[in-house]
């Protein structure tokens, strides 16, 4: 086997495995999580409900963070570029893991259609990656801007008395804040329309989905 063969067989078994581990595994937290002091109010059956929902789309809006990530990661041309995207990936896994945990709080479980999430959002972080670096890091800055501001009315929509969800929700926002202004400074391009308005079709549509499944 030559060696490009191998590096592409390398590459394909550790994005195998790395997309397994996020969406069957129990990938944990590096950071403690934000509401681990904060009292666990008890809701009622439809806040209940309804915060779950809120929560099962902030997983899967992580599951699909960590996908774009690792599909961007794989194509992009510059080590800098790709270091910064693992880096923000790891910050995405401590999403992933609060959010993961406070579904489980809240009697619920993950969207079942996270390996579809997965698949599509990796083959989109691929495509813009191919496109260059600076497109790469244009998309991270769009999607974490789409990611904040949805955060932000999910701050607004959720049970006043899921006082843990939004103590995550908090610190997820002030994380993706970090990630755009660091692509940003990194030399991201801004993408051009249509592009953002489909990402955020694509995102409206996924929320509508995850909400349920
Ligand atoms: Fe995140
Ligand atoms: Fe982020």
């Amino acid at each position: 086997m030559s060696e490009r063969q191998q590096t592409s067989l390398d590459l394909f078994l550790s994005e195998s495995q790395r997309a397994l581990e996020t969406v069957f595994g129990d990938p944990p937290a590096a950071r403690p999580n934000p509401a681990a002091d904060t009292a666990d109010v008890e809701l009622d059956a439809a806040e209940r409900r309804h915060a779950a929902g809120l929560m099962r789309i902030n997983h899967v809006g992580e599951i699909c963070a960590q996908a774009l990530y690792s599909g961007q990661a794989a194509v992009a041309r510059d080590p800098s570029t790709r270091e910064h995207l693992l880096e923000a990936a790891q910050e995405e896994t401590d999403h992933l893991a609060w959010c993961a945990q406070r579904l489980r709080e809240l009697d619920s479980r993950p969207s079942l259609l996270n390996p579809l999430w997965y698949a599509g959002s990796y083959a989109i972080g691929a495509l813009a990656g191919l496109r260059g670096d600076g497109w790469n890091l244009g998309f991270v800055v769009e999607t974490e801007r789409q990611v904040e501001a949805h955060l932000d009315e999910h701050l607004q929509t959720l049970p006043e008395a899921d006082l843990r969800s939004r103590d995550i929700l908090r610190t997820m926002k002030a994380d993706e804040a970090r990630h755009a202004d660091n692509a940003e400074q990194a030399g991201a391009r801004v993408l051009p329309q249509p592009v953002p308005t489909i990402m955020a079709a694509a995102s409206k549509l996924m929320k509508a989905v995850a909400y349920r499944l």
